[in-house]
Formats: C-alpha cells, structure tokens, sequence
C-alpha cells in the first residue's frame, strides 16, 4: 500500500506474519529547514487517524520532531523510520554525518554544537535529545565518528 501523494517515503502494510504492521521510511535532508517538522507532522496525523491515546501521539510527536531535527541541523541526511507492532511504536534515524563522539555529553541540557545558521533560526537549544530521552520508553544511540549516527527510540503501547 501506498500512501497518496508521496514521493520520497515507502508505506507498508505487512501481511506476511511478521509482527510490523506499518513500517514507513522518510528521506530527510540535511539543512533543509523549510521541509524540517513535515516527517514528525505526518507521523502524528497517522497515529491519530489509528487511535492511539492523545498523551502517547504527544510523547512519539516531541520525540521525532526533535530526531528530524536533529538529522536537519547535524547530519548530511538521513533516514527517518517509522514502524508499529502491536506491542510498540518505533522511531529509528539513521543518517551519514559527523557522528557523535561523546554521547553522554550530548545528553546534558544545554549542550550543543549547533551552527551559526541553526542558532538564527531558533534551533540549538541542546534539549532535543534530553527531550526524546523524557517521552521515549526505551532509547538507544549508536555513533561512530566521521560516519553517522542512528537513534533507536520505542514507545510501549499500553493493553487494555
Ligand atoms: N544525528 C546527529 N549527528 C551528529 N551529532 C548529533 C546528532 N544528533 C545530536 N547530535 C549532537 O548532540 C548535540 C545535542 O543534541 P540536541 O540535544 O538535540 O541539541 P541541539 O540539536 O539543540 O543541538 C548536538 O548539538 C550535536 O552535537
Ligand atoms: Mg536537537
């Protein structure tokens, strides 16, 4: 299945027995600002049209904008990833960058290394990652320097 209208992303419904349901995949430039947000954006209108608790679509919304954000202002670009099984939502990036070579450091508050041209236009504040951090159930990094960056990031989705 094919979402309407869509160029640069792949949407499957897959019936084969494995346990992703939707797993849909979003190119996402590096510094292209006016696109930045499109990809969170649509992931959030997709949740809401599925159901899922306003607070959970909130919490998934914060942590991929900010992830989006992050493949924008620090990445050459990157993959945006978006899946959901019947016990979990997941956000996986994977971009071609700088990678990051301390990542405990860039989980403070506060700690950024974002551009000039970033920084004008409002990003840099060195909270998106202690911000996906918050809403994510689980969130796991891994980096290499010089190569890229991917970010891992479940949401549990609660069971009646
Ligand atoms: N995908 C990425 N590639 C390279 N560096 C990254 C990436 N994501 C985050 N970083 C590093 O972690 C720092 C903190 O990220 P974040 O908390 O989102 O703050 P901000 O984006 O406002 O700088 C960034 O300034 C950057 O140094
Ligand atoms: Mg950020």
């Amino acid at each position: 299945m094919k979402e309407p209208g869509s160029k640069d992303n792949t949407y499957t419904v897959d019936k084969s027995g494995s346990s992703a349901l939707i797993t849909q995949s979003f190119n996402v430039k590096a510094e292209d600002f006016a696109a930045a947000g499109e990809v969170s954006g649509k992931i959030k209108n997709l949740l809401k049209q599925l159901g899922v608790d306003p607070a959970l679509v909130r919490r998934v919304a914060i942590a991929s904008y900010e992830a989006e954000l992050n493949l924008v202002i620090h990445s050459w670009g990157g993959q945006l990833i978006f899946q959901v099984d019947p016990e979990k939502i997941r956000i996986i990036t994977e971009d071609k960058g700088p990678g990051i070579p301390d990542i405990e450091l860039a989980m403070k508050e506060g700690y950024s290394t974002a551009s000039d041209l970033a920084r004008e236009l409002g990003f840099g504040a060195g909270m998106g990652l202690p911000n996906i951090q918050r809403c994510a159930d689980k969130l796991d990094i891994r980096s290499e320097v010089g190569q890229g960056t991917i970010l891992e990031i479940e949401f549990n989705l609660a069971h009646k």
